[in-house]
């Protein structure tokens, strides 16, 4: 029997809060109802913002850096492909500049998802930016020929920013390609980090004319100009930069496909150096912890995918 008083149905989801998403001056910044928020530059797809529900920002960006697309964005999240660092000589990728085209290339805003996202299936936001051979700029296109398509996946959720990067090659002959999501994370002062779970990796130092070494450090303390490639990790252990005084997690960086990492500070006269850091002293402020696949090669055969992912989650 019907009842006259029976309440209607409820549209589940109709009144639930929305994350909110604008597209102004080439930068695309997402909200969630909690108040955690992202900002995505179309140039490079430059992550340069991420802050927390209480306002606190989580990625370092220079004051200086240029946002105008006259140049890579220095800080917040560049990312790094087809190369990585110089391209070596008599290479396919010998003609780009360092760290490759992705970081100084337009992209295009692909669109959002929301609702029971990433790999945690967390509510959130997921914005998706493409990149392609024929976007690129005549010069680009001309130094590395390959039909490739890039989509970049910057998933926001209440206690993680995971981005995610998928190349395809559209193109009918094999291409290698390295790469490196050049995480620039804020924190308030570089003495009171440490970098934890490299001990007893093998590195590559920059500073020192590339030599191997082992990491024999369980937590790494950054007192000096530091540029090293931590090779082949185990990709189930994540990179934890904790407080020295109390252990305490600051930042853990989990990877997927991305076993690499370089952790990176370009301390006083670096820095000094650098137009486009400022100022100076933020060398402090900062520190790159980079996930990639930068020490070999992968190559894609015609038609294939690759995957590669980090997913970075504060202290809360
Ligand atoms: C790091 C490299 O990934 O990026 C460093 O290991 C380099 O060698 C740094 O100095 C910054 O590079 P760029 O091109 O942004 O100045």
């Amino acid at each position: 029997m019907d009842r006259s008083n029976k309440p209607s149905a409820i549209g589940v989801g109709a009144s639930m809060p929305q994350p909110t998403i604008s597209l102004r001056d080439n930068t695309v910044e997402a909200a969630l109802p909690t108040g955690e928020s992202v900002t995505v530059h179309l140039y490079g797809a430059t992550v340069t913002s991420w802050k927390l529900a209480d306002g606190k920002e989580q990625l370092f960006l220079s004051q200086t850096a240029h946002l105008d697309g006259s140049k890579p964005i220095r800080g917040g999240i560049p990312v790094v492909f087809p190369v990585f660092g110089p391209p070596p000589p008599s290479h396919a990728t010998s003609s780009l500049p360092q760290h490759g085209f992705a970081r100084n290339s337009i992209w295009e805003f692909l669109g959002k998802s929301s609702e029971s996202i990433g790999k945690d299936r967390k509510d959130g936001v997921k914005l998706d930016f493409g990149l392609s051979h024929p976007m690129l700029s005549e010069e680009f296109q001309k130094a590395w020929p390959y039909e490739f398509g890039l989509v970049y996946s910057v998933t926001l959720t209440k206690d993680s920013l995971e981005t995610s990067l998928q190349v395809q090659n559209k193109g009918s002959q094999n291409f290698d390609f390295q790469v490196l999501m050049h995480t620039y994370l804020n924190i308030e002062d570089i003495s009171q980090i440490r970098v934890k779970n490299l001990e007893s990796t093998t590195y590559v130092d920059k500073t020192q004319n590339a030599s191997e070494h082992t990491e024999s450090s369980p937590a790494l303390e950054i007192n000096k100009e530091t540029d090293r490639v931590y090779k082949s990790l185990d990709p189930k252990v994540p990179i934890v930069v904790a407080s020295a005084s109390d252990n305490k997690p600051v930042f853990s960086v989990a990877r997927q496909g991305l076993n690499d990492v370089v952790v990176w500070n370009p301390w006083i006269e670096k820095a000094k150096g650098m137009a486009d850091f400022g100022p100076d002293e933020a060398y402090k402020n900062m520190i790159c912890v980079e996930a990639g696949s930068v020490v070999g090669w992968q190559s894609l055969d015609a038609g294939e995918f690759w995957e590669g992912s980090q997913t970075i989650r504060p202290r809360l």
